[in-house]
């Protein structure tokens, strides 16, 4: 009686209560009836896989921390290595720890294996397209084979972990035929030892930045186009097309969990005072955020100095006028975090003045579709936005100089110096080539909408994995990408993800162990990455001629005995 009382109730229902079961639990509902099976394999119950932990018995959703705790003990390829490397050590002694860990690792084998294949057998085929994230990080059984499969059914996977795992090239070999990493925002390969350069080229491929045959950056007509007359110091950036949308996606994207933390803290601050410049609080890309946002500040707030395109114009020194929020913004309140409309906020401006030669009057009004209001003031006549050629700025994250970048036509070198005496990046020639680049693959890829990036299901219609078109153009939405450890790795490989503008998400780069790369190839590279600073570039101490030198991270595999440095032991 009391199974008919469950029975009659609504789906809805069901839904709800399922939404508190565990995926073991799950999995034994849908063992009950079609209707509890139907319900059970809902793809909303599944968009994050944590098959490595639930071989150890921790059935929970949000496993990350057991991870992290464990990683360091039970990681098969630690264990190896070290079995290796000690060599000389007392087998007596040893002997009977080696012979339990060998018989736990052989255990949890077995376990991984057979929930990793029944995984791909009976749960990815049904709820492939919901996986969002993926978590193999110190998987004993993940093979090639059973990550192709991912790869194959999972078209909407956004975060995958295969730190310390065995798998190959091979395994990629789905990139490159399904496209099935296209929307890939995180990927952690840390710890391969079997990844090479043809990895990186079927990533590549997958967003569409190379020809997977030739492996070699495609270059479209417009880029051909600005090869030639780069020369002649002629605007390539078409405006037009890139501002549709600018503003709705940029608000889309900045809603992401990423940010949510920093808009918390946005939250806490003094609403009276929401911008205070040189806030510790605030990073550049939050305030870059909030000064959008209220249309406080622009993009070029911190520029210290702009170079017109006329040959006989003197560079022209612009200060920074202390902004005074209340009279500037009398209605801008902090917790207004993204208006939806634009053009139905008010109009804010924000001056940059050079009081010491130039009279105060405004010369010409700038504007653009990404919500910010900028008004060029003491500047002569004839000296704009349309007209800057060269602009000089200080200590600008990647973001605003795309921004600046995007907004002013004419500009075709930002030089961009992080400290007083440090050029961020390293040669004029190098942002000069980038430019045109900076602008179309991000421009292309906020065009796309969050509606058609992420393609939603109703309730019940659980659908076959879609198959994405090898010829359709993939966002590159590549935000992490960590190869510690991956010592095959070469400039080859990275010049692979350079072409069409390389990784404009990208704001994670670790290259630590990363031997064989060579200053100028990492250079290229990272001059392609146009969010990437140098707070989050890792790579090995004995490349001196680096991007970023004197500010960013050195190799993070020195005391690492499981993953590869070439100081190892030192
Ligand atoms: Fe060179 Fe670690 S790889 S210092």
């Amino acid at each position: 009686e009391e199974c008919l009382e469950i029975e009659q109730l609504p789906d809805e229902v069901l839904l709800n209560i399922f939404s508190y079961l565990n995926p073991q639990d799950l999995c034994r509902s849908a063992q009950v009836c079609r209707n509890w099976n139907k319900l059970a394999f809902h793809g909303s119950f599944w968009k994050n896989l944590y098959p490595v932990q639930w071989a150890k018995g921790h059935w929970d959703y949000h496993l990350g921390d057991y991870v992290e705790e464990e990683e360091e003990e039970e990681n098969v390829m630690g264990f190896l290595m070290v079995k290796r490397l000690d060599e000389d050590a007392d087998i007596d002694e040893s002997e009977g720890i080696e012979e339990r860990q060998e018989d736990s690792w052989a255990y949890q084998v077995r376990q991984e294996s057979q929930i990793l294949t029944d995984m791909i057998k009976y749960l990815v085929p049904r709820v492939g397209s919901f996986v969002r994230t993926c978590n193999f990080a110190y998987s004993k059984g993940l093979s090639n084979g059973i990550l192709y499969r991912i790869f194959s059914l999972c078209p909407n996977m956004e975060y995958l972990d295969l730190t310390q795992t065995r798998i190959t090239d091979l395994a990629f070999k789905g990139l490159e035929q399904r496209k099935g990493g296209c929307k890939l925002h995180h990927l952690d390969l840390s710890g391969c030892l079997y990844i090479t350069d043809r990895t990186l080229k079927r990533l590549a491929y997958s967003y569409g930045v190379t020809n997977p045959k030739s492996g070699h950056s495609e270059v479209s007509d417009s880029e051909r186009q600005y090869d030639s007359k780069s020369q002649q110091h002629q605007p390539v950036v078409e405006l037009s097309e890139e501002r549709t949308n600018d503003f709705h996606d940029k608000f889309e994207y900045w809603k992401s969990e990423k940010l949510q933390k920093q808009w918390d803290e946005i939250d806490s601050l003094d609403t009276k005072h929401p911008i205070v410049p040189g806030n510790k609080l605030l990073d550049n890309v939050t305030a870059l955020e909030l000064c959008v946002t209220n249309h406080v500040d622009g993009p070029l707030s911190h520029c210290s100095s702009v170079v017109t395109r006329s040959e006989s114009a003197d560079k022209i020194s612009v200060k920074q006028k202390e902004i005074d929020i209340e009279n500037c913004v009398p209605n801008a309140v902090i917790s207004e975090k993204m208006p939806i409309n634009a053009k139905e906020e008010q109009d804010t401006h924000f001056h940059l003045e050079d009081r010491a030669s130039l009279p105060g009057k405004t010369v010409r009004n700038f504007s653009s579709d990404a919500g910010f209001h900028l008004n060029w003031t003491s500047l002569p006549a004839g000296v704009g936005p349309d007209t800057a050629r060269y602009i000089h700025c200080q200590g600008l994250s990647s973001r605003m100089v795309q921004d600046i970048l995007k907004n002013l036509p004419s500009c075709d070198m930002v030089n961009n110096s992080t400290s007083g005496r440090h050029v961020g990046r390293k040669c004029c020639c190098d942002i000069e080539r980038t430019t045109r680049c900076h602008t179309k693959p991000m421009c292309d890829a906020l065009k796309k909408t969050n509606n058609e990036r992420e393609p939603r299901t109703e309730y019940g219609s659980q659908t076959v994995p879609q198959r994405l078109d090898p010829g359709q153009p993939c966002d590159c939405s590549l935000e992490f990408l960590s190869l510690s450890g991956c010592f095959q790795i070469t400039d080859e490989g990275l010049r692979s993800l350079s072409g069409r503008g390389g990784l404009p998400y990208l704001v994670h780069l670790d290259l630590s162990g990363c031997m064989k790369i060579t200053g100028g190839g990492l250079d290229e590279f990272v001059s392609r990455c146009i969010m990437l600073g140098p707070e989050n570039l890792f790579y090995c101490d004995n490349i001196l001629d680096g991007p970023y030198l004197d500010s960013a991270n050195g190799c993070q595999n020195l005391q690492c005995t499981s993953r590869v440095c070439c100081r190892s032991g030192e």
